[in-house]
């Protein structure tokens, strides 16, 4: 089969296409013939040796969607391990759901892994209840347009959007956001309370951490919640002038006076507690299909890749040049 193998982290133009033996089910796993795999911001920290690495050689890719040999079936499936970017791949049973007719290749693996994390964050770590004002970071990202859409679906309000140009504020707007911000205003607190009334935020969602962290902290209302998913950015060095080089860029420490004195909360979300946890796994996939077939939520499709232009994909999430899903249609070969 053709699978894209990571042999040393590297360079965008490192990831090539190769031919290698199809992979054998364990106990517990399936084939999946798979049609689309998509690309996550996982792929590009494994392909640029981020820390903690699979063994080498690898095939990256943590998520597809296809038909099961065993049985004919749709499924999409989470890959925790990788294998994704390749025509076949041995998925977990435990972390593959059916795909309900009606709802197409592209929703369904959109709103797998990137949409369980969206949902995890608003309501099992951020307890969204309706009327409570939302903001989301990377907003017209992966995970982050599908947050928004939940948030809205949910009947938060109101709900505001961050994202770093003026096409993707416009794109977010398009979705439904109340209010569109810059991340790198300086005045992002001030901005926050302002969109929300001038109480402050109810509910922040942050995958990126720094500096928008700090300002998500800063513009949170009394009894507020930030809930982080992940971090990118580098802050400002902290207190001396001197970053931790043990401190992964972006992390922002926070201490339990700042809590105590903002009356306010963070939490954290880790996709891995609801994969671990089949039963909450599928009732999340349920209540995601179900808001799809409904119109209330919709995977926004940048762009189908074939897998010999995965480098360029890559490269273009990294350069935040992507609004909402990047897909690789494993079969194209031109
Ligand atoms: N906790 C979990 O279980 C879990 C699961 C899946 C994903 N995640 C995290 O969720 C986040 C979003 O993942 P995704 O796959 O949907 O990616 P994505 O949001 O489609 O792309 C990342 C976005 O982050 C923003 N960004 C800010 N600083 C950046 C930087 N220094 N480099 C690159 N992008 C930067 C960009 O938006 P702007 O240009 O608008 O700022 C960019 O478009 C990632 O942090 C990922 O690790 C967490």
């Amino acid at each position: 089969m053709r699978a894209v193998v990571l042999r040393r982290p590297g360079a965008f133009d490192a990831l090539r296409v190769e031919r290698i033996p199809e992979p054998s089910p364990g106990p517990g796993e399936s084939l999946i013939d798979i049609t689309l795999t998509g690309v996550n911001f996982d792929d590009l920290e494994r392909a640029a040796g981020v820390p903690p690495q699979p063994p080498l050689p690898t095939v990256l890719g943590v998520e597809a969607v296809g038909r099961r040999r065993a049985d004919g079936r749709r499924v999409v499936a989470l890959l925790r391990q990788g294998g994704g970017y390749a025509e076949v791949a041995a998925a977990r049973d435990a972390y593959t759901v059916e795909v309900p007719a009606g709802i197409d290749d592209a929703q369904a693996l959109g709103l797998f892994e990137q949409g369980v994390t969206a949902y995890g964050a608003l309501s099992l770590a951020g307890r969204l209840r309706a009327g409570e004002s939302v903001a989301v970071s990377a907003a017209a990202g992966g995970v982050g347009h599908l947050a928004v859409q939940l948030a809205i679906a949910a009947g938060a309000a109101p709900v505001i959007g961050l994202a770093s140009t003026e096409a993707k504020r416009q794109f977010v707007t398009r979705l439904g956001v109340d209010v569109a911000l810059d991340p790198a205003d300086p005045e992002l607190a001030d901005r926050l309370r302002a969109a929300s009334g001038g109480t402050g935020v109810d509910l922040f969602v942050d995958s990126v951490g720094g500096t928008v962290a700090r300002a998500a902290l800063a513009g949170l209302a009394p009894f507020g919640r930030l809930v982080c998913l992940g971090w990118r950015a580098p802050g400002p060095p902290d207190g001396d002038g001197a970053t931790d080089p043990r401190t992964p860029a972006g992390v922002v420490a926070v201490t339990t006076a700042q809590l105590a004195q903002g009356s306010i909360g963070c939490a954290g979300f880790w996709m891995r507690h609801v994969v671990d946890n089949r039963a909450l796994l599928c009732a999340i996939a349920e209540r995601l299909f179900d808001l799809a077939a409904r119109e209330r939520v919709a995977v926004h499709v940048d762009r189908t890749v074939a897998l010999h232009e995965v480098g360029l994909a890559h490269a273009a999430v990294a350069t935040r040049a992507t609004k909402g899903k990047v897909l690789i249609d494993v079969r194209r070969e031109a």
